[in-house]
Parts: structure tokens; C-alpha cells; sequence
């Protein structure tokens, strides 16, 4: 077995955990979110979930995996007590990269077709109506030939960096990455609050509007910011937890958490004040998802003197973002083989950048030639659904395996995360959170897992909610049997108690 590699600097560990964060949720969700839902008033509550979900989760989750030294493919085996069944959510989160990827791949291929198109001047000059700009994205989802092209290259870009190791490829370039990405975001956003007209858009934007907030129903902003904490930390798949393993013992890991989950809120905040003032300032509507980024913003720079320009820059930091997530998870996926099968890394490149390309074709596929097929209901593709699994099962579910190994004794138990938490220089571990995180914190995260469920499908009739409703309860029902029930006569393997 190969040595473990490690992180150059404490530098690079931040911010390749705090690339792997940053990507759609902060850009194409969060700005729109805040909008919606009365926005500094749902940054408000969206903070207070950072903190109480967010945090706690991801430091079990580098605890775990800087105590294993392994990818979430072999950490439970290697912490749980003998004899018990928590090695089987590996299966589940080896799942839950696959499929995160299965869609990000062909979006950050839409983002770097995108970028190379706002370069060669594609939206500027050519006095383009909004629906031209429209047909502009049609052509490009309608085309399969593009789409693979786009993601293959963003396949290849992305392992080819894995390819390069730890500390000469993910982390040096990550690095810089998002130095380059930081950069832009900061210009981006000066040159967006300084359009005119921007100030209705940040006064928007920015001051709380209560009343906004609760005509939307409080318990769907408050759901909105717990599911957006799951999505944009990437947690419950062991996304993060690969650079625990990666990390040494001198600094404690909820300082280094709490960096990271504070770079992802300032790119989100970021992602706003570029998108919002831009959408007021030329009168047009702020949607979310897709349209925002690849209709409504294209036709803004569009509009706008030396749109050129900043489109190909709003799309390279776009490009940035997506790709710093694609290369943190391909790196967990590389490793998989590693810790499972004793692989080197070459060979593990070679053979997931065919499987990717192979298992990224029905998202690419569906927009075009399988477009028909509409799992989640009228007007879902693909690509919805495959973002359905991930967001609303794995994430979730994940999350709790997590905190129930790290919480009870069944699992790997408090005192050990408490230990690893707290090993070296910094911030300690709030202890007092032992019974939030117990009993609260996995009632709350079971509650948003059947609301997501509640919330697809309840506009849809009973004919969709009954069966997916008993779906999301069978699921977690199956999941609990796998994970649970131990031999309780063997000794806790590795324990410091
Ligand atoms: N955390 C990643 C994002 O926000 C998945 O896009």
C-alpha cells in the first residue's frame, strides 16, 4: 500500500475544502434564495443553520477522516467497534459522489463552453432579443454532440489534475483556482453595485425585509436554508472528510471549519451583490437555476458596455467554481480504489475518467435524445432526478450517519471525535453540544428529509406523493437496518477509552 500523501500547507487544505463548497449552490441557488425569501432576513436564519448544521457535521466528518486516514470508502471500517454494519453507508456515499458528479460534470461543461462563447463575443454586439439569447442555451441543451464534447473536456481537465497527486495537482492548482476565483468574484462584484440603478437591487438584496420573508411561509425558509447548508458544504458524502486524511495533527479541526464555511457564505454573498444590482440595473427579473445563469445574465452582458468582458470573466469564475468542486470530488473518487483495492493513482484516473464520461451520458443525454424521459414528473429530466437522489437522500441521510458514528456509542462514539476534533493548536470543540448533536440535530436533519420529499411531490397529487413518500421511508428504513446492529461481546477496535 502506498504511503498516504498529505497537504503542503494549511493554505491548501482550506482551500481545496473550501473549493469543493463553492460551486453551483453558491452561484445559481443561493443569490435567488436570498431574494426570495427577504433577503438579509434569510441570511439571517441561513448563518444560524451554518452554524448549527453546517458546522457540527463537518468537523465529524474531517474527524473521521483524518482519525482513519481514509476515504469514506474504508473510514467506518476502520473506526467502527467489531462486529457492527456502519462500513455499509460506504456504499452509499461512494454512490453519492458518483451521482453529484453524473450532473456536475455537464454543467461545468456548459460553464466552460459558455466562457470560450463569451469570449469569441457570442452575446455582444449582435443586438440579440432575450429570446435569441434563449435559443442560444436551447441550441446548446438540444445539441448531444456539444454537451458530451463540453463534459468530457471538463472530465479530463479535472482528473488530469488529480492526476498529479495530492500536493502538485489538487492542491496547487485548486489554490490557485481560487485565488484567481476570489479575485474575480471581488471585481465582479465592484463593477455590478456600481451600475446604474444597482442601489434598488441592493437595497433588495440586502435589508431585511421580514414581511417578504414570512408572505413566502416560514417553514419554507427555514427548510430552504437547512437544505442549502447541505448542498453548498457538499457534506454527508464524505466529500470533506478525504482532506481530513490528508491533514496533520497541528491544528484542530473547528477553526479550520469555520474558515472554510465562512469563505463558501462570502462567495454566496458575493455571487449576489454581482447577479442581483446587474438583474435591477437592466430591469430583468432574477430567476434561479439554469436560466439565471445561461438566459437571464447572458442577456445582461448582452446589454452591457463591455459585456464581452465580463461575461467571459463571470463565466470564468463560474468555470472556477464548478471545477474546483469537480476536482475535490474526483479526488475522493480516485480514491476509493486507493483505500479499497491498493490502486495506483494513474490506473485510477485512467479507469474513472471512462466510467465518468459513460455514467455523465444520460444527464447530457437528457436534454436532447432521452428528454422524454421525466422521472420526478412533468417537465424533470435526468439531471433533476440524479439532483433529487444526492440533495434530498444522500446529503441528508449521509449527514446523520456521520453524527450518529460520531455521537453514539454503537458508532465511533463521542470521546474519540472529541479527541480528534481538539488534536492540536486552536479552536476546541463546543462539548456542550454532545446532546444537541444526539438527539436535536438528527430530528432535525430526519425532518428535512421528508420534507424535501413532502415539498417535490405534494404539488403533484397523491399518485406521485404516495409512492415517492413511501419510497423516502423505505429508504431510510433499509439504510438503518444496514448501518445498525452489532456484536456487542468484542471490544471496541482502536478505542482510547
Ligand atoms: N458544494 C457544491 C456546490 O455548492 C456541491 O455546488
Amino acid at each position: 500500500m502506498q504511503e498516504r500523501e498529505k497537504f503542503g500547507s494549511r493554505l491548501g487544505f482550506i482551500l481545496v475544502s473550501a473549493g469543493c463548497a463553492v460551486g453551483l449552490g453558491n452561484v445559481w441557488k443561493f443569490p435567488y434564495m436570498c431574494g426570495k425569501y427577504g433577503g438579509a432576513a434569510f441570511i439571517l436564519i441561513y448563518l444560524i443553520f451554518l452554524v448549527l448544521l453546517g458546522f457540527p457535521i463537518m468537523v465529524c466528518e474531517f474527524s473521521v477522516g483524518r482519525s482513519s486516514q481514509k476515504s469514506c470508502a474504508a473510514s467506518f471500517r476502520e473506526l467502527e467497534p467489531p462486529g457492527s454494519r456502519w462500513h455499509n453507508y460506504s456504499y452509499l456515499g461512494i454512490a453519492g459522489n458518483y451521482l453529484l458528479m453524473m450532473f456536475y460534470t455537464v454543467v461545468a461543461g456548459w460553464m466552460l463552453y459558455y466562457c470560450c462563447r463569451s469570449l469569441t463575443g457570442e452575446f455582444t454586439g449582435q443586438s440579440l432579443t432575450v429570446d435569441q439569447v434563449a435559443a442560444k442555451f436551447g441550441e446548446m441543451t438540444g445539441s448531444p454532440g456539444t454537451l458530451i464534447f463540453w463534459m468530457v473536456l471538463a472530465v479530463v481537465i479535472s482528473f488530469g489534475i488529480c492526476s498529479l497527486g495530492v500536493q502538485k495537482g489538487v492542491e496547487k492548482i485548486t489554490k490557485i483556482m481560487m485565488i484567481c476565483l476570489l479575485a474575480l468574484i471581488a471585481v465582479l462584484a465592484v463593477h455590478s453595485v456600481t451600475l446604474p440603478g444597482a442601489g434598488e437591487g441592493l437595497r433588495f438584496y440586502l435589508i431585511p425585509d421580514f414581511e417578504r420573508m414570512m408572505e413566502q411561509g416560514l417553514g419554507n425558509v427555514v427548510f430552504g436554508a437547512m437544505s442549502q447548508a447541505f448542498f453548498t458544504l457538499s457534506i454527508g458524502i464524505g466529500a470533506l472528510a478525504i482532506f481530513g486524511s490528508y491533514l496533520d495533527k497541528d491544528r484542530s479541526l473547528s477553526g479550520e471549519a469555520v474558515s472554510i464555511a465562512l469563505l463558501d457564505t462570502l462567495v454566496a454573498l458575493l455571487a449576489g451583490l454581482i447577479i442581483i444590482p446587474a438583474c435591477f440595473s437592466y430591469g430583468i427579473e432574477p430567476g434561479s437555476g439554469p436560466s439565471l445563469i445561461f438566459i437571464t445574465l447572458p442577456n445582461i452582458f448582452n446589454q452591457m458596455a463591455g459585456g464581452r468582458v465580463w461575461g467571459t470573466l463571470f463565466f470564468l469564475f463560474l468555470s472556477f467554481a464548478a471545477l474546483s468542486t469537480v476536482v475535490a470530488v474526483f479526488e475522493n473518487i480516485i480514491s476509493f480504489a486507493i483505500d479499497l483495492w491498493g490502486w495506483e493513482r494513474k490506473k485510477a484516473v485512467l479507469v474513472n475518467i471512462l466510467l465518468l464520461i459513460l455514467l455523465s451520458m444520460p444527464c447530457a443525454l437528457g436534454f436532447n435524445i432521452l428528454s422524454g424521459i421525466q422521472p420526478l414528473g412533468p417537465g424533470s429530466g435526468i439531471m433533476d432526478l440524479e439532483d433529487f437522489l444526492v440533495s434530498n437522500n444522500i446529503l441528508p441521510i449521509g449527514s446523520l450517519i456521520y453524527l450518529m458514528f460520531c455521537t453514539t456509542r454503537y458508532g465511533w462514539g463521542w470521546e474519540d471525535f472529541i479527541q480528534e476534533a481538539n488534536t492540536g493548536k486552536g479552536m476546541r470543540f463546543p462539548a456542550a453540544m454532545k446532546g444537541y448533536m444526539t438527539f436535536i440535530l438528527p430530528a432535525i436533519v430526519l425532518l428535512i428529509y421528508l420534507k424535501g420529499y413532502w415539498d417535490m411531490f405534494a404539488g403533484q397529487g397523491t399518485g406521485y406523493l404516495l409512492p415517492w413518500m413511501a419510497a423516502a421511508v423505505l429508504f431510510l428504513a433499509f439504510t438503518g437496518w444496514s448501518i445498525l446492529g452489532r456484536d456487542r461481546d468484542q471490544k471496541k477496535k482502536g478505542s482510547t477509552k
